[in-house]
């Protein structure tokens, strides 16, 4: 029913306009960073020392969206005097940082209403959910006390799943076994290349002993070069109480060409990719993710933030006036207001930003409409019996699949307890929309035929209730992400870099407006910048006084 052909390079090309790093290395080594560089990030909150004592808290900041960007752009700029205060759509902080758990309703821009129906405790986070060592989110949780767990990006013991492929034994396979026997068939082929003399032109004789050992090492080599399985891709019995050594039944492994079946089985399937996927900058393991769902995050910087949070209020009207900027909007009763404050910061989506009546420029309007919302999907599905771990032993971590789901996400806590809530599908554009157009009736019978081709009839008999969202029929997001057109996220010039820029006293930030767009890294970091701006130009605004200190309230 559900089906998408897509070729390998546009797969790569998609998950490359992500900002997934991994694939677009290139451009940071264009800008010089490498992988720790990136996180130094040079950034200090504006302090109240910033002013003399009466200047800084003189100074008002209307925010558009109590999202990561909103949020962190009140935190931050509180720390130096500032009077914020937010304006939000929904009827909760977060933005796309949702966790869904029993009493969460949702009702879609096509009017299907869910309930979440999950047992008390088990939760899903229908937005992001990972985060790698090294982005600004950690510091975040850290700053916030924010408990983290280790999240499961990967797990040798989950499967590829893939239909279509070879020998019925390739169809579901331990991700161990794939990675061992690439490694295996990739370095015995390369040794084969290196003792045929075929890359003398490149390797000294030292070079070539060196490589073979590495080699052997690398693919578990037999001393004559060859590749004939490894304990790495697993036994297929245990070995008896007592037994001195596991038993040596090691699977056979896959032949070259099986392997490399399972790359032209259509789907979104992607070999190198998935193997690769382990050793990307922003997917490598240790991830982390809050204790209790990701909400911890908004909910922390909630309490933390002293200006006024109102919510179900949507903006009508953006306006920069003479020196200031006001801003219409109507509330859940159908009351419509206006707020002036001396700036605004805007984190609206471009897509939903677009059509707000405002004052900005042509220019201004025509670069917001130049990101391109793309879509996600998940779907949690809640089952009374945790028959992943029991059954298949496999605890946390990801099932990759050619399958329209894309994938299996296992939780990464409540390990051996009783109930548990996994990721039945996470999928992107177009398998999304696809995905999206159905009831969620529908995408739960669906996902629950597609898990049960991987997990047998332990997926329906022990199924209890699911949640599902599509991000693209999501009021107020209207989208997963967005991507930028080639050529229109660059240097000077490009839309993205004059949106940087203010539009009068309006900022724009989000992740759209960062490196690391699908990633609340990319909101934090975007946050920070727009904080650093603004601070710098009330900074400038206030002519020192005599004494050093600075004096005007007039702000340009
Ligand atoms: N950050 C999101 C995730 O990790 C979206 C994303 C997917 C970004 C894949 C890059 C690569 O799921």
């Amino acid at each position: 029913m559900i089906n998408e052909t897509i070729s390998r390079r546009q797969f790569l090309h998609r998950l490359g306009a992500l900002g997934g790093a991994g694939i677009t290395l290139g451009a940071m080594e264009a800008l010089g960073l490498s992988a720790c560089d990136s996180t130094q990030v040079d950034y200090r909150a504006p302090s109240p020392e910033d002013f003399s004592p009466k200047d800084g808290a003189g100074v008002s900041v209307l925010i558009l969206g109590a999202g990561i960007a909103g949020l962190t752009s009140a935190y931050e700029l509180e720390k130096g005097g500032y009077h914020c205060q937010l304006l939000e759509a929904r009827a909760r902080p977060g933005g796309r940082n949702w966790t869904a758990r029993r009493g969460t309703s949702e009702t879609a821009l096509d009017g299907s209403m869910q309930a979440c129906q999950f047992d008390e405790g088990l939760y899903m986070n229908v937005g992001p959910t990972r985060f790698p060592q090294h982005h600004t989110t950690l510091n975040y949780c850290r700053e916030l006390k924010i408990p983290v767990h280790v999240f499961g990006n990967q797990n040798a013991d989950a499967y590829y799943y893939v239909e279509g492929a070879g020998p019925p034994s390739t169809k579901r396979i331990r991700f161990r076994a794939v990675q061992a026997d690439s490694l295996g068939h990739i370095t015995e082929l390369l040794a084969k290349a290196v003792n045929q003399g075929t890359l003398d032109q490149d390797l000294s004789a030292a070079d070539k002993e060196t490589l073979i050992e590495f080699l052997r090492s690398l693919g578990a080599l037999t001393p004559q070069n060859r590749y004939q399985g490894s304990p790495a891709r697993g036994y297929r019995a245990g070995a008896a109480p007592g037994a001195a050594l596991q038993s040596g039944t090691i699977d056979t492994p896959l032949a070259l060409s099986d392997l490399l079946a399972l790359n032209t089985t259509g789907g979104a399937f992607n070999l190198g990719y998935f193997l690769a996927f382990q050793y990307e900058w922003e997917q490598a393991m240790p991830m982390f993710e809050p204790d209790g769902g990701i909400d911890a995050i908004p909910r922390a910087l909630v309490r933390a933030i002293r200006g006024p949070i109102r919510y179900g209020v949507q903006v009508t009207h953006i306006e920069n006036t003479a020196n200031g900027v006001r801003v219409s909007y109507q509330d859940q009763r159908g009351q419509s207001g206006q707020i002036k404050a001396d700036y605004c910061i805007c984190t609206i989506p471009p897509q939903v930003l677009r059509r707000i009546p405002n004052n900005f420029s042509a220019q201004v309007n025509a670069d917001l409409s130049v990101p391109i919302p793309i879509n996600a999907g998940k779907m949690g599905l809640q089952f009374k019996r945790r028959f992943w771990e029991e059954d298949d032993r496999i605890f946390g971590g990801i099932t990759m699949t050619n399958l329209d789901i894309l994938q299996i996400l296992y939780p990464s806590h409540g390990y051996l307890g009783q109930k548990g809530v996994l990721i039945g599908y996470y999928n992107y554009t177009p398998t999304a929309d696809t995905f999206g157009a159905l009831t969620p009736q529908q995408r739960e019978q669906h996902a629950l035929n597609q898990g049960s081709k991987i997990h047998g009839s332990a997926y329906r008999k022990e199924f209890e209730t699911s949640f599902s969202n599509d991000w693209r029929k999501t009021r107020f997001s209207e989208g997963s992400w967005i991507n930028w057109p080639p050529g229109t996220r660059g240097g000077p010039g490009t839309p993205y870099a004059r949106l940087l820029e203010p539009a009068g006293r309006v900022y724009f930030s989000g992740d759209y407006l960062s490196y690391a767009i699908a990633w609340q890294h990319g909101a934090f970091e975007s946050a920070r910048k727009v904080v650093m701006d603004l601070h710098a130009r009330v900074r400038a605004s206030q002519p020192l006084q005599s004494n050093g200190t600075t004096a005007s309230r007039r702000h340009p």
